[in-house]
C-alpha cells in the first residue's frame, strides 16, 4: 500500500470550514486535495495537500492529445449519525482502470484509488451535507503529465482527487430532452465506454444548441443508424413500458453507469422486470403517444434519477409524458437515496463503504 504524506497547511486549510446554505454543484471546493504521481513505471506516495493550482509545462501531453480520464462519485452522511458512506466505490475504481486501459494510461491499484477517496471524504466530512439528496461529490481524475509534443502515450501520469459539496442536481421536476439526429458522441470501436474528456467535448456543440432552444439535456443515438437510444451526455436512460423497465443494452459506445446497474439490481430485487435491449427512438415515441410508455427517466451519480418530461428531435418527434413523476421512478429514487445515505439497509452487502474516521491531531 502507498504511503500517505500529509502536507503542512492541511490543518490550517481545514480550520473553520463551514457548509454554505447555497451549495449548488461544483461551486465550492473542499480546501484539500489528493495527488499521486506515476513515474519510472510506478506510483509514488499519496499526498494530501491544501487545494491548489497545478503547474503544467505548455507541452504537457494532456493539453495537446487529451489523454485523460475521470470518475464521479459521492460521499453521504445521514441526519442521524457522524458516519460517512461511499456508494460502490470499488466499481468506480474498476471503471477508472477500464478507462485507463482504453486511453493507453497506467493502471492504478484499486487500493490506491480507494485510499485516496477515503482520505478526502474523511478529512472533508464537515462539508458533507445531511439533507436527503445532498452529498459531497468526489472527482478523481488522471492526466498524461509527461512533457513532449510527440504523439505517443505518456510515461508519466498525475492522479488527483478533489471534492465539492453537492445539492440536488436538477431542481426542476422533470427535464425536456433534445434528441440529436445528426452529430454523434461516440462511434463503435471508439472511446464511448471510457470516461474520458473527449467524449464530453464531442457533446458540447449539441449542448449549446439544445440549451439555446430551451432543452435541459441531449439524448444520443447510435452513430450509424441514428435510430437506437444510447444515453445522455452524462447519464443513462430508462423507460417504463407496459409496466416493465427497459434500458438500452450496453455497447462499446455507452458508459456502464453504476447508477444504471444499481437500478437494474434494485428493480429485480423488488420483483420488477428489467429488459436490456436495443430501443429505437421512433418506437419509444410511439409508445409514449399510445400510452404504453408511462415513465422515462435518466440516471447517474450526480443526478440519481430525474424524470423525463418530453422528447423532441426538432423534426418528427415531439412527445410529452403525461405524468413524468411516475410511481416507479420516484420509488426507485427514494430507495436508492435511502440506501446510499445508509437510512435503509442495502439488500446488497457490498454496496456501502464506511469511510474511515480520521481526527486531525
Ligand atoms: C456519459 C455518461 N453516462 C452515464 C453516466 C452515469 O454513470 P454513473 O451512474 O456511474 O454516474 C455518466 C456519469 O458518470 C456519464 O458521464
Amino acid at each position: 500500500m502507498q504511503e500517505v504524506k500529509i502536507h503542512e497547511g492541511i490543518k490550517e486549510a481545514l480550520k473553520g470550514i463551514t457548509l454554505s446554505e447555497d451549495i449548488g454543484f461544483g461551486k465550492y471546493m473542499s480546501p484539500i486535495m489528493i495527488e499521486c504521481n506515476y513515474r519510472e513505471g510506478k506510483w509514488h506516495e499519496i499526498e494530501l495537500k491544501p487545494y491548489q493550482k497545478i503547474e503544467l509545462d505548455p507541452c504537457t501531453k494532456v493539453l495537446h492529445y487529451g489523454q485523460e480520464i475521470f470518475e464521479g462519485m459521492k460521499a453521504y452522511r445521514n441526519a442521524g449519525s457522524e458516519d460517512v458512506f461511499l456508494f460502490r466505490p470499488n466499481e468506480n475504481a474498476k471503471r477508472f482502470n477500464t478507462s485507463a486501459a482504453r486511453m493507453g494510461m497506467a493502471q492504478i491499484p484499486e487500493s490506491l484509488f480507494l485510499k485516496s477517496v477515503d482520505l478526502i471524504s474523511s478529512y472533508s466530512r464537515k462539508l458533507i451535507p445531511r439533507r436527503q439528496g445532498e452529498s459531497l461529490y468526489i472527482r478523481p481524475f488522471m492526466i498524461a503529465s509527461e512533457v513532449g509534443l510527440g504523439i505517443a502515450p505518456s510515461k508519466e501520469f498525475k492522479f488527483i482527487v478533489v471534492a465539492s459539496p453537492s445539492a440536488k442536481y436538477f431542481s426542476a421536476g422533470s427535464i425536456d430532452v433534445f434528441v440529436e439526429r445528426e452529430a454523434s458522441r461516440a462511434a463503435p470501436g471508439g472511446t464511448g465506454r471510457a470516461k474520458t474528456g473527449g467524449n464530453y467535448a464531442a457533446s458540447l456543440m449539441t449542448t449549446v444548441k439544445s440549451l439555446e432552444n430551451g432543452f435541459h439535456q441531449v439524448m444520443w443515438l447510435d452513430a450509424k443508424e441514428k435510430t437506437y437510444i444510447e444515453e445522455m451526455s452524462g447519464m443513462n436512460f430508462f423507460a417504463v413500458i407496459n409496466g416493465e423497465l427497459h434500458t438500452p443494452e450496453l455497447t462499446d459506445t455507452i458508459l456502464k453507469g453504476i447508477t444504471r446497474d444499481s437500478i437494474i439490481k434494485l428493480a429485480q430485487y423488488n420483483g420488477l422486470k428489467c429488459v436490456e435491449r436495443k430501443i429505437s427512438i421512433d418506437e419509444l415515441a410511439l409508445d409514449i403517444k399510445n400510452g404504453k410508455c408511462t415513465e422515462a427517466f435518466v440516471c447517474g451519480t450526480a443526478s440519481i434519477i430525474v424524470p423525463v418530461g418530453s422528447l423532441s428531435d426538432g423534426r418528427d418527434i415531439d412527445v410529452k409524458l403525461k405524468n413524468p413523476n411516475g410511481i416507479i421512478s420516484s420509488g426507485l429514487r427514494e430507495n436508492l437515496l435511502k440506501i446510499q445515505s445508509a437510512q435503509m439497509e442495502s439488500p446488497f452487502s457490498d454496496w456501502i463503504f464506511r469511510v474511515s474516521h480520521i481526527e486531525l491531531e
